[in-house]
């Protein structure tokens, strides 16, 4: 391994980058060819995604998939996903086509405030600072306006700005604690650069204000920076049926004991956090494969979604059910901070392509689909776990994996996918298998 410091990568153009990659290979040129032979066709195509990135040699795929038959709020979606892991989309699919009949997915987004933070360190009297708030406010509203008024033409812009006394955690932290409304965009970029200025016209506020004397003329900004908690951006979905209704061929066959169990692993995610990792992580499955296919920060998705589920203290799922009274309801609220403006969203082709898939939605409409998403995939996680269990279909869809790592051709592959129709897969078994029937081709050679 060569352990010594690599300088100027940046500056090196792509060939002389993937050289020096390759150079730590002992097969240098299969190397160069084989992240060649991911380049994109198209040159401009190519230099279009090298640009979202940064020291970019190749592409990395990522299968797209679609999931049909989602109802959301009546209106029929097919739902473009972004994922590697099998059998995702196929849970998704398979709920969404479970519950259309049912009355579907109702969402309803209940709120689409995000919120900004200038943490700073001052020294000073904090009751000057809070009686003379409202004139920095006026101040941090007005000397924004060159950024905020192409937002506030789209009904978006500052909703409120609070100063936010923090001395008691830590000596002489305040916050200016900013929400904003960003309409369609994910709108990092314009709350960054709010609050930016707003550290800049802070500072001015306290130098040559007369109100503040000595060590109070000057604050330490720590950073500016918007925060990726946005309880307040949140959306809620509920799926619900006749407890009778949750009969299903296959695996569903007495409603009422499914009921039972299915409401006993909710509330085990609610009060175990190793349970609520995983019951969530089945959530994100679905939500960060719709981020992903329609050009979204799914890494601020997920932040976001899992310190809300930690809101009062304690880890817990973010799905909650109730069973009662012959009804069976279930429902999950999650804040999703996403665009369909600005962004990758309208750059990366597939991520267009994704939006045009989902008739452009707005910004709210995709957070519904993305919700009914991540409730879809985590209730046929569940209703896998507390039926026949997760393997069977899992393993099923992993088959394909199985079958490419073994180098399989496309008969045996057929053959394998008919075979194991009926029976378990696993490694060994396939493995197993295939050697079977090149035995018997090669015996009847
Ligand atoms: C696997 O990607 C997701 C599950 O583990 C989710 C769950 O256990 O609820 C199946």
């Amino acid at each position: 391994m060569n352990n010594n410091i690599i300088s100027g990568c940046s500056k090196m153009n792509k060939n002389a980058k993937i050289e020096m990659v390759a150079s730590r290979f002992t097969n240098p040129e299969a190397i160069i060819d084989e992240l060649k032979s991911y380049w994109h066709e198209n040159p401009a195509i190519q230099r279009l995604f090298d640009e979202f990135s940064e020291n970019t040699i190749s592409n990395f795929y990522f299968p797209l998939g679609i999931a049909p038959n989602f109802n959301i709020n009546g209106k029929m979606y097919l739902v473009p996903m972004v994922i590697e892991e099998s059998s995702v989309v196929a849970a998704a699919s398979n709920s969404a086509k479970y519950w259309a009949p049912k009355g579907g997915f109702r969402a309803e987004v209940i709120s689409t405030t995000k919120v900004g933070q200038v943490h700073f360190i001052w020294n000073g009297d904090v009751k000057k600072l809070q009686s003379y708030f409202p004139e920095l406010k006026r101040n941090l509203i007005e000397g924004t306006r060159h950024i905020t008024e192409n937002m506030e033409k789209r009904g978006g812009g500052i909703l409120d700005i609070e100063l936010v006394d923090m001395s008691d955690k830590l000596d002489n932290y305040f916050q200016l604690k900013a929400t904003f409304d960003t309409q369609d965009a994910m709108g990092a970029n314009f709350i960054n650069s709010c609050l930016e200025e707003f550290a800049m016209i802070l500072k001015e506020h306290l130098a040559e204000s007369e109100h503040y004397t000595g060590a109070e003329k000057e604050c330490q900004v720590i950073m500016s920076i918007l925060s990726n908690y946005t309880p307040e951006c949140l959306v809620k979905v509920t799926v619900e049926c006749d407890i009778n209704c949750l009969r299903n061929a296959g695996d569903i066959d007495d409603p009422e004991h499914f009921a039972w169990k299915f409401e006993k692993a909710v509330r085990i995610a609610q009060i175990d956090p190793h349970r609520a990792t995983t019951h969530n992580k089945g959530i994100f499955n679905g939500i960060d494969a719709v981020a992903l296919a329609t050009g979204n920060d799914f890494r601020a998705i997920e932040a976001g979604g899992h310190t809300y589920a930690a809101r009062d203290g304690k880890y817990r799922s973010l799905t909650d059910v109730d069973v009662s009274g012959g009804k069976f309801r279930y429902w999950l609220t999650v804040p999703i901070a996403l665009g369909t403006v600005g962004g990758l969203t309208s750059l990366h082709p597939m991520a267009k392509f994704s939006l045009q898939l989902l008739e452009n939605p707005p910004a709210q409409d995709l957070m519904k689909i993305a919700a009914s998403v991540g409730m879809a995939n985590n209730f046929g996680a569940l209703k896998s776990l507390v039926t026949k269990g997760i393997q069977v279909g899992h393993m099923k869809m992993h088959l394909l994996n199985i079958l490419n790592s073994l180098d399989a051709n496309d008969l045996e592959k057929a053959k394998a996918v008919e075979y194991f129709a009926q029976h378990k897969v696993s490694y060994n078994s396939v493995k197993k298998f295939l050697a079977g029937m090149r035995q018997t081709v090669a015996a009847n050679l």
